[in-house]
């Protein structure tokens, strides 16, 4: 079996150009959905980041800015500049780029985010309701993780689905999101006993790991359908994700390349969520 391909950038061109008719509707009413990002230091991977969101905002029509401050800025400024987007009116979402320096304390950044501006779903607040099944912002790679299986023809109910990781921003939350679309979930971790075993046993496979070379055919079943969370620069400065691609696409059911996989739909997510706090501050449905 030759896997089929899951083109992320082809799905998220598509998705993209529904969100954008939208922000074209909210527009008509007066209202412009705008994504106002906070960047606290030089780090040349989150930089990048952070300027593909702005770039893909402003090519559907939204407003967006990156707040650059200096790799030296004390906590209180950042909290300040914050309070200030929390308060403005014409901002629908925040996102303060991860990882911060290390004066700056993450948790008490998260938690200062207005909760209904909280595009990437990392506040308190916000990850507590999506354990509790209520509506909420959920983290945007795992919500663009979702988005591709759907167009891997593949029904979860039921299915085994093993998540390689166990961070915050993705492991968990596909955690849960995969739960609730009735799969069975194990999560495999750094401690975890014979991962090989439980990865053989796998109709879907998700690596967010960041280690390149470590999910190979051995461990694939004939027809899974492999999503490849890792983005690894090598000594070139090309990405590699977690998963022997080139051996393993011939054994998966599908596959995610990376670069092209899972990246395209992280920036669509984000957008998603900015729409969405747009459109739920101003009693839209
Ligand atoms: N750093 C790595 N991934 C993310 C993400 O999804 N959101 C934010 N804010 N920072 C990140």
């Amino acid at each position: 079996m030759v896997a089929k391909i899951l083109d992320g950038k082809h799905i998220a061109k598509d998705y993209r150009q529904g969100l954008q008719d939208q922000v074209q509707t909210l527009k008509a009413k007066g209202y412009t959905p705008k994504l106002s990002v906070i960047l606290v230091g030089n780090d040349g991977a989150s930089q990048s980041y952070v300027n593909s969101k702005k770039k893909a905002a402003e090519k559907i029509g939204m407003i967006s800015e990156i707040i650059h401050l200096a790799e030296d800025t004390s906590e209180e400024d950042v909290l300040k500049e914050l309070d200030r987007l929390n308060n403005d009116d014409s901002v629908s979402g925040i996102l303060v780029q991860v990882p911060l320096p290390k004066q700056v304390s993450e948790q008490k950044i998260l938690e200062a985010i207005n909760p209904e501006k909280d595009v990437d779903g990392f506040h308190p607040s916000n990850i507590g309701k999506l354990y509790i099944d209520e509506q909420t912002f959920v983290p945007c790679t795992p919500l663009g993780i979702m988005e591709i299986l759907k167009h891997a023809d593949i029904d979860l109910e039921g299915k085994n689905a093993v998540v390689i990781g166990r961070s915050h921003i993705v492991g968990q939350p596909v955690s849960k999101l995969l739960l609730q679309a009735n799969a069975t979930v194990t999560i495999l971790h750094s401690r975890t006993k014979d991962m090989h075993s439980h990865l053989k046993n796998a109709d879907v496979i998700v690596s967010a790991v960041g280690k390149p070379g470590l999910v190979t055919k051995d461990d694939v079943k004939e027809g899974a359908v492999i999503v490849d969370v890792g983005n690894t620069p090598d000594e070139n400065g090309k990405l590699k994700g977690d998963v022997e691609f080139e051996e393993v696409k011939e054994i998966a059911g599908a596959i995610t390349p990376v670069p092209g996989g899972v990246g395209p739909l992280t920036i669509t997510m984000v957008l998603n969520n900015t729409l969405l706090a747009e459109k739920m501050r101003r009693g839209i449905e």
